[in-house]
């Protein structure tokens, strides 16, 4: 259990964030991203190590992390789900509180969501959801992190999300609502982000002056885009359901005759790993108007600015959190 004296703050999903805090995440990963460009480390991390449990396979979420880690002077552990006992049945809630006892944070990736909320209840420290079936909150950060660069002001921009309504879409739903942007979500009926997301977003945007749009009909939801996003067909975990989702999601792509009914000028965004030709087409994700690499680059920069905010010490981090430890 937590040390209830102890402050710790968890990342599991965007709305565990103030619409204040997301934007001091935003202008520290932008200087942390300036010192990197300048190769300029600083050694926030000194003698303080993230467990990383990864239960899917992962490229950027991993990397960036572990790179992370280290270029802020500290390390990152990789634990396979696999490897590690939790893997032979150790409860989550004895892999807590063990890796409580050595490393500073944890960043997990895995399938049902509800681990993580138990990891984080019973962990004395920080956990950072690396993707879950249902949320990928340090994906939706960087993605409107990518779009800050661009933008500064986000509450004008109108980001459009084909396909499926997945844990990517949650939580940039989710995002969108608490940065008072607007968003509007295309998926088949039976692939919609659930009700508990859409209801638990539309409160918050009513007061943030965010505009959230779900529907079936591509062709409204990409009017006036100025950022087209979209994701795999078939997430991690669905395998056995490809290709009857290749069928129901053949009209959820993004193509060049698509990207010329949004704004003019408007910018093509994936989180990756990208399939060409189902969801998104080769022309447009190589297109000038793609910004697929910068968003995978900007992993590296939003982590390293969450793992300061969460698991930082002393009045550097001060105006990250509200309530940092
Ligand atoms: N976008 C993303 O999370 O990529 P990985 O699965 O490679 O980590
Ligand atoms: N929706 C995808 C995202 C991968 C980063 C999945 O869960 O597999």
């Amino acid at each position: 259990m937590k040390n209830p004296h102890v402050k710790t703050r968890d990342l599991l999903t965007v709305m565990d964030l103030t619409p204040d805090e997301i934007l001091s995440i935003f202008r520290f990963a932008r200087k942390l991203k300036r010192d990197y460009k300048k190769g300029i480390h600083r050694n926030y991390m000194k003698n303080r190590s993230l467990a990383m449990i990864f239960e899917k396979s992962s490229t950027r979420t991993r990397v960036s992390f572990e790179a992370g880690m280290t270029q802020l002077g500290g390390h990152a552990l990789f634990l396979s789900g696999a490897d590690i006992q939790l893997g032979r049945g150790e409860t989550v809630e004895d892999t807590a509180r063990v890796l409580s006892r050595y490393v500073q944070g944890v960043m997990i990736r895995t399938f049902e969501h509800d681990k993580v909320e138990s990891l984080a209840r019973h962990a004395g420290i920080p956990v950072i959801n690396g993707l879950t079936d249902s949320h990928h909150p340090c994906q939706a950060l960087t993605d409107y992190f990518t779009i800050y660069e661009r933008n500064r002001d986000i509450r004008p921009v109108k980001m459009t999300y084909i396909g499926d309504g997945n844990n990517v879409a949650n939580s940039l739903i989710q995002t969108a609502a608490l940065l008072g942007s607007s968003i509007s979500v295309a998926a088949p009926i039976k692939f919609q982000p659930e009700a508990s997301i859409i209801d638990s977003a539309m409160a918050v945007a009513r007061q943030t002056g965010a505009s959230i749009e779900i529907t079936d009909d591509v062709e409204r939801a990409v009017a006036g885009a100025n950022y087209l996003y979209t994701d795999v067909w078939t997430s991690m975990g669905q395998e056995k359901e490809t290709a009857r989702r290749k069928k129901i999601f053949a009209g959820y792509r993004i193509t060049s005759t698509l990207l010329k009914e949004a704004a003019p000028g408007c910018l093509v965004m994936h989180c990756l790993p990208a399939h060409r030709g189902e969801e998104i087409d080769e022309d447009v994700i190589e297109s000038g108007q793609s910004i697929v690499f910068d968003q995978a680059e900007n992993r590296l920069h939003v982590q390293k600015a969450i793992i300061c905010a969460l698991l930082g010490h002393g009045p550097k981090f001060g105006s990250l959190l509200h309530h940092f430890r």
